[in-house]
């Protein structure tokens, strides 16, 4: 018998896909990560047992899932940071589905205002997947809530090169921080924090 979560994660794969196909209104598209992705995130989160994940865009709820129940599997959690209600909803209801709501923090806030309240080395891998022109004005938070040896994860390095341009020089610029890319899904841009 398949598993649950990974019917539900292929469930969902197609719910997007359709739905964003036939959305115009931007804000309302689920707008998820490659499978590929998902599968190279909860590698990350296994390999680097990474117990304290932060997720900033959330949507639905589908790269969540990946990274919980990785996260699940090593005795972690995920706080999940998304600002609209009409995806807090989605959200809510695919972690119950999925039997992960237990190993999943959601907060309904915009992440800028949720990053200022977290504590200094409060994470250990933290998975950027929201709006890109707020990055460069979030980066000192990140680089702050991040623990020293913890990992940054970006999507959309490559299918959106120029948007990303700003926070990958910023953060390639910073002598605390190691850099790759990863040629995985839409690009995945990897920082890891090497000292505090
Ligand atoms: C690309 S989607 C996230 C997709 C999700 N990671 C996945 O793969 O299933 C980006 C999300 O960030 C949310 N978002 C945009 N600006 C935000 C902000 N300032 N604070 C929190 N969430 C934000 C959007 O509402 C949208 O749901």
């Amino acid at each position: 018998m398949t598993d649950p979560l990974e019917q539900l994660k292929a469930e969902l794969e197609r719910f997007g896909e359709a739905h964003d196909a036939s959305t115009t209104e931007r804000p309302r598209r689920m707008l998820n990560i490659t499978r590929d992705t998902g599968e190279f995130l909860a590698v990350l989160v296994r390999a680097t047992m990474a117990r304290r994940v932060l997720e900033i865009g959330t949507s639905n709820g589908y790269s969540t899932l990946w990274l919980a129940g990785a996260a699940r599997e090593i005795g972690g959690r995920v706080t999940t940071v998304e600002s609209a209600e009409y995806k807090i909803g989605l959200a809510t209801a695919n972690f119950a589905r999925a039997g992960l709501s237990s190993f999943i923090s959601l907060v309904h806030d915009d992440a800028g205002h949720c990053l200022q309240r977290t504590d200094p080395g409060a994470y250990d891998l933290i998975f950027l997947d929201s709006e890109r022109s707020r990055y460069p004005d979030w980066w000192p938070h990140l680089r702050r809530v991040l623990r020293s040896g913890g990992l940054l994860i970006v999507d959309n390095a490559t299918s959106h090169t120029e948007d990303m341009a700003p926070f990958v020089a910023l953060v390639t610029a910073d002598p605390e921080f190691v850099t790759c890319l990863a040629p995985v899904g839409n690009g995945e841009f990897l920082a890891v924090k090497t000292s505090s």
